[in-house]
């Protein structure tokens, strides 16, 4: 393996390791988040994600009602640089594991984002078409709502999830697995907008 390639398995082995620390329970009960200590963690996001979790600049996506893990998990490989987020390089260098819990607990709580904007019928087809024969339900869950590392997807800010699935597709953007890269593997541009827009427009 090259450094590289051998820095980044230990980085998610890393990740992984904090994750079964945070299930372990009472042993690792230091990594519940707490959203009180969080929204005081969080000042300096409200600039770009918002007061409420869901700002209105474009390709920023909502935290409001994120899953807990999941946040958490994206803080940690944003802050180790393997995800690459231009916009927040260098802001979360000094934030513990705990810290981004605690980050993590204090946007889940809040008021999911309903995104505004009229539906086109026939794309919203499209998206519902591909993502019951993509299986996208069967990590996201039922009503895509996510659990635990898998994100909530529902009602997401449209321009951010064709943004992301479209990096997914081009192995820009990877998680602590690939599991995303392979489902949008060959994906086209088309069947990107469409899935996009049928998840941004649920009930
Ligand atoms: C200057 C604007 C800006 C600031 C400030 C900022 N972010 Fe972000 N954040 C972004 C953008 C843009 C993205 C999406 C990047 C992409 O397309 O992958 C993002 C992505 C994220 C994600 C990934 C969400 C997902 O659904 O994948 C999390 C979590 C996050 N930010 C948390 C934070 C936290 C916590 C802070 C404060 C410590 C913060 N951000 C500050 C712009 C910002
Ligand atoms: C095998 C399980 C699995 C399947 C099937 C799956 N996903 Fe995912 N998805 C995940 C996981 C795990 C993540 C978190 C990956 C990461 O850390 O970047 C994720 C992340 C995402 C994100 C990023 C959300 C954000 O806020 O950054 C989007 C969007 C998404 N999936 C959409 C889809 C769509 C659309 C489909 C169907 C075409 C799909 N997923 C199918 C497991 C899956």
């Amino acid at each position: 393996m090259t450094q590289a390639l051998t820095t980044r398995w230990t980085l998610i082995q890393r990740v992984f390791f904090v994750l079964l620390i945070a299930a372990a329970g009472p042993a690792g009960a230091q990594l519940k988040g707490d959203p009180e200590r969080g929204a005081t963690q969080a000042k300096t996001c409200v600039a770009c994600h918002g007061r409420t979790g869901r700002g209105p600049m474009s390709g920023v996506p909502a935290l409001s009602g994120q899953q807990s893990e999941f946040i958490t998990i994206q803080l940690i490989l944003i802050r180790e640089g393997l995800r690459d987020i231009p916009d927040m390089t260098g802001m979360l260098k000094d934030f513990k594991d705990q810290d981004l819990a605690d980050i993590g607990a204090f946007f889940s709580r809040m008021e999911p984002f309903s995104p505004r904007g009229s539906r086109d019928d026939a794309r919203f087809s499209a998206g519902a078409e591909l993502s019951k024969i993509m299986g996208c339900g069967s990590c996201h869950m039922k009503d895509y709502v996510g659990q635990r590392q898998v994100p909530r997807i529902t009602n997401q800010r449209e321009e951010y999830l064709a943004k992301t699935l479209t990096a997914y597709r081009d192995n820009k953007r990877s998680g602590v697995d690939t599991s995303m890269n392979a489902v949008m593997y060959k994906t086209t541009d088309a069947d990107i907008a469409a899935l996009a827009h049928y998840l941004a427009h649920q009930k």
